[in-house]
């Protein structure tokens, strides 16, 4: 049974987790990761949408689509978090709760990474937790929507 539907949306480069730079992110895979978020879906009662696009236009029109499809949304937007405008403006024109999730602890890292476009629309960050962030992300968004809380 579920009660609300989130989208978990990944952007560019993390269909190679896994191979990609492991000690930062780990040996687990994107569909790994997929996998663990299916599962939190059924324990918390959340229908889970999983995506992942290299391409900006895409996670866009998606997010387009979750303003009438879901009722919130975790993201991790890679390195589009630290230079998408674009990006951020699709997530403030959805008046759903946002999770924003870095499996690295990104300010532990360069500089540029430090600076996130998405924090500042964001419910809620979760960074240098590995891909268990992911399913800290959906406990929390299972608590904001059974709050009702979805603004
Ligand atoms: C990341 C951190 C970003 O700085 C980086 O560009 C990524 C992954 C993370 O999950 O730690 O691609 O979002």
């Amino acid at each position: 049974m579920t009660f609300a539907s989130v989208l978990v949306l990944n952007g560019p480069n993390l269909n190679l987790l896994g191979t990609r730079e492991p000690a930062i992110y780990g040996s687990e895979t994107l569909a790994d990761v997929a996998q663990r978020c299916a599962q939190a879906g059924e324990r918390l009662g959340l229908a889970i949408d999983f995506k992942q696009s290299n391409a900006e236009d895409r996670l866009i029109d998606w997010l387009h689509d979750a303003r009438t499809n879901v009722d919130g949304i975790v993201i991790n937007p890679a390195a589009y978090t630290h230079t998408s405008v674009a990006l951020a403006d699709a997530l403030t024109a959805i008046a759903k709760p946002v999770i924003e999730v870095h499996i690295s602890n990104a300010h532990k890292r360069e500089a540029f990474r430090h600076h996130s476009f998405v924090s500042p629309i964001a419910e809620a960050v979760i960074v240098g937790c590995g891909t268990q962030g992911y399913v800290l992300a959906l406990e929390r968004m299972a608590t904001l929507l059974k709050a009702g809380d979805r603004s």
